[in-house]
């Protein structure tokens, strides 16, 4: 491959099931606290990015249409990081394709900078170890960090006293889980939200009294998770993701001016959820920052999760399973 012939990686969303809400340093995107997910094996970005030296700046391609305003601004920043890092100046020409609604809170922006961080590393020559890649990625979105991994990953928010804490911050992949995981997406809207998920977060960390309180007990759902991932111990898996994301809303809803994602399409959703539960299946509800409603249960119950779901809601239902890390087109690795 010459430089200028683009680089091709693919990469998923993932959904944490111990969320990542709050940043201590948001130039580094360094989080308040671990998070841990699951990489999907629905809704893959397709992303090429090439070096274009004789372009006068760089040119950014997202579903066939010229990226504008904040999500262009974002991913040139991101495309000024990489050349920072690898001395290389050029411009870069970037095509990006999503299967996700972006901006919807279906985590379009953790598998979009997984992908652009893979193909932009081979195509700048930077490193591409999952450790310096998921710490890349963590710099064009915090959640991206995760989707550089296949199935469960945690990401670590590192010690805030390390002498170089940017280095400190990445996620691995978490290889004892013994469940077998699925994630039924309930796709009540989607359209782009209305506050973008970095600023409900920084306004959630700067005035809701709920927040430390939810903070403290994420820590604890993170060793929690951990352990029941690896004991197989899907009720409390799901009892755990269920109250953080909850907790998690409740901290926007308590900021000022409150940020409020859920709409009455989330709740009657949420409700079913429970519903599912008093009838004896393993069901319980994740959101994430949009009204949609993702519902986790073990594998072999995704099926009648899913038909349940779409018979209240009338939406859109997609069965998700455990998914791929972040991986370059073969040709290109
Ligand atoms: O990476 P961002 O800035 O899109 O953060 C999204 C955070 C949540 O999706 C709400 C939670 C999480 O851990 O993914």
């Amino acid at each position: 491959m010459t430089d200028c012939e683009p680089a091709v990686a693919v990469a998923h969303p993932n959904i944490a099931l111990v969320k990542y809400w709050g940043k201590r340093d948001e130039r580094l995107i360094l989080p308040l606290a671990d998070s841990l997910s699951l990489t999907l094996d629905a809704f893959p970005t397709t992303t090429a990015v090439r070096q274009a030296p004789d372009a006068p700046e760089d040119r950014v391609i997202m579903d066939g249409v010229p990226a504008r305003g904040e999500m262009r601004r974002r991913i040139t920043d991101f495309l000024d990081l990489v050349r920072e890092r690898s001395g290389i100046r050029a411009p870069a020409v970037v095509d990006t394709r999503n299967t996700v609604p972006v901006g919807a809170g279906l985590a379009s922006s953790a598998g979009g900078f997984a992908a652009l961080a893979l193909a932009a590393a081979r195509a700048y020559g930077l490193p591409r170890d999952p450790v310096s890649l998921s710490r890349l990625a963590r710099r064009g979105s915090g959640s991206a960090s995760r989707s550089v991994h296949g199935g469960f990953a945690v990401w670590h928010a590192g010690d805030p006293g390390a002498a170089d804490p940017d280095h400190a911050s990445y996620a691995e992949a978490v290889t004892d889980a013994r469940v077998d995981l699925a994630l039924v997406a309930v796709i009540l809207e989607a359209g782009p939200k209305s506050v973008s998920s970095r600023e409900a977060m920084r306004r959630t960390v700067a005035t809701s009294p709920l927040f430390p309180g939810w903070l403290r007990k994420s820590r604890e759902d993170l060793g929690r998770m951990r352990a029941a991932l690896r004991e197989g111990d899907i009720t409390t898996v799901g009892e755990t993701a269920e109250r953080n994301a909850l907790g998690m809303h409740a901290t926007m809803e308590t900021a000022s001016p409150p940020v409020r994602y859920r709409t009455a399409a989330s709740d009657a959703a949420l409700t079913q959820v429970r519903r599912l539960r008093a009838d004896g299946l393993g069901a319980w509800a994740t959101m994430d920052a949009g009204p949609n409603v993702k519902v986790i249960c073990d594998a072999a119950d995704a099926k009648t999760v899913a038909a349940r779901m779409g018979e209240v809601t009338g939406a859109r239902v997609v069965v998700a399973g455990g998914g791929p890390g972040a991986r370059l087109r073969t040709e290109d690795a």
